[in-house]
């Protein structure tokens, strides 16, 4: 029955973290996969987070159920903190939110939903270049995929003029994937100024607008990541949200994340979470619940919350300081043309390399990062940023 199947192709981000584990050579980093660690070189299990585990295990739950749409409590918190608690569309009761398998379960859910019961024949089109598995997983999903215009090789920045004008093009219906901030994988995000005049096409496009926030907290701040979602339900576009809690509570194994779909009006959106919750149902039934209610747990206790922000803060700030001394490192070693290192937000640069200036990065110094050239700033820490920066330089000169 299987003889005729092919070996899948490996996982260009993946793939790379088995490589990394079998390198045996101590000098090995890995910036290939986007996973904070902290300056130790260790994923670290925030104390928020742990402060929550030990709790549950003092008091265990029984491994019930959860119900379809996910543990409440979690999607109440997951709303607000994306829209704001205080927020028109979170009071109106206009935006469906259900419980997902992180960031990318949300986009499937999203996607699953909108091809399924809205346009059966939709494309989705998502920035050039995107992650990866945004592709994928759309075409998984069963859309055609497409891009428009983002990054500027050239200008080292993005190009707005070029991306405006692709969308507008899009037919109508189309979904068309966004990167709230942190973008992955050219840490080029939009500004602010942006967002009104994109909602505005889209909604004169009559597009459908599907905004990826896996990485709030990691760019400006919790709120000020938000943005572009606050700014869009503020012009009244029907869109979604895929959120996540992997990296802002460094909660990559938890698979623990939410789809928002904002609606006209709280009927709307009843309506939708009640499809939502059945596409759940018909996909794996229902999501686990540790990650959830220890993220609800810390959201809604003021101790833990203003612990757990602390520690978004903290994450966040290593991660600049990190652009900072890779940046100094490579003019200290002769790399004059990175500057943009430190104009760039998030996890990641878009370095600018070659895939063969990366594949020699990977082979001759054990510097793990994507063969596009996108390298994670979150796994620089003080002791290998001076070794990475003389790696660079010395595949960078040829
Ligand atoms: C990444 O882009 O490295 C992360 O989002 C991890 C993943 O799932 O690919």
């Amino acid at each position: 029955i299987f003889a005729s199947l092919d070996a899948a192709p490996n996982d260009p981000i993946f793939h790379l973290t088995d490589l990394f584990n079998q390198d045996t050579d101590p000098r090995k980093v890995n910036l290939g996969v986007g996973v904070y660690q902290d300056d130790n070189g260790r994923v670290p299990l925030l104390k928020s987070v742990e402060k929550v585990q030990k709790q549950m295990a003092d008091d265990p739950d029984p491994w019930t159920y959860l119900p379809m749409r996910g543990w409440e409590p979690f999607n109440e918190a997951a709303q607000e903190l994306v829209f704001g608690a205080d927020s028109e569309p979170v009071a109106s009761g206009r935006v469906a939110t259900i419980q997902s398998l992180s960031g990318t379960g949300a986009l499937l859910l999203g996607a699953d939903l909108y091809r399924h019961q809205i346009d059966s024949d939709a494309p989705m089109i998502a920035s050039d270049p995107t992650w990866a598995n945004h592709h994928s997983l759309f075409r998984y999903a069963g859309y055609r995929t497409g891009s428009y215009r983002y990054y500027d090789a050239d200008a080292q920045d993005i190009d707005v003029e070029g991306m405006f004008a692709d969308i507008r093009a899009a037919e109508p219906g189309t979904v068309v994937l966004l990167h709230a901030c942190c973008h992955n994988p050219t840490g080029y995000d939009l500004g602010p100024e942006h967002w009104g005049p994109l909602a505005e096409l889209l909604a004169e496009r009559g597009l459908m607008p599907f905004i990826d926030l896996a990485y709030e907290g990691f760019s400006r701040g919790l709120v000020e990541d938000a943005g572009m979602v606050r700014a869009f339900a503020a012009a009244g576009l029907s869109f979604f949200v895929a959120s996540s809690f992997s990296k802002n509570m460094a909660m990559y194994g938890g698979r623990t994340g939410a789809i928002h779909a904002v609606c006209a009006d709280a009927d709307e959106a009843a309506r939708v979470k009640s499809q939502l919750a059945r596409t759940v149902r018909s996909l794996y039934s229902n999501a686990p619940f540790q990650g959830a209610t220890i993220a609800a747990t810390i959201l809604t206790d003021p101790d833990l919350r203003a612990g757990w922000e602390e520690e978004v803060t903290t994450m966040r700030t290593r991660i600049t300081d990190m652009r900072a001394a890779l940046l100094a490192a490579l003019v200290a070693a002769g790399v004059e043309d990175m500057g943009f290192i430190t104009r760039q937000a998030g996890m990641f640069s878009f370095s600018g390399l070659s895939r063969d200036e990366m594949i020699r990065l990977r082979e001759e110094y054990h510097v793990y990062g994507l063969d596009t050239g996108r390298i994670c700033m979150a796994a620089l820490n003080s002791r290998n940023v001076e070794y990475v920066a003389s790696a660079i330089a010395a595949v960078h000169r040829g």
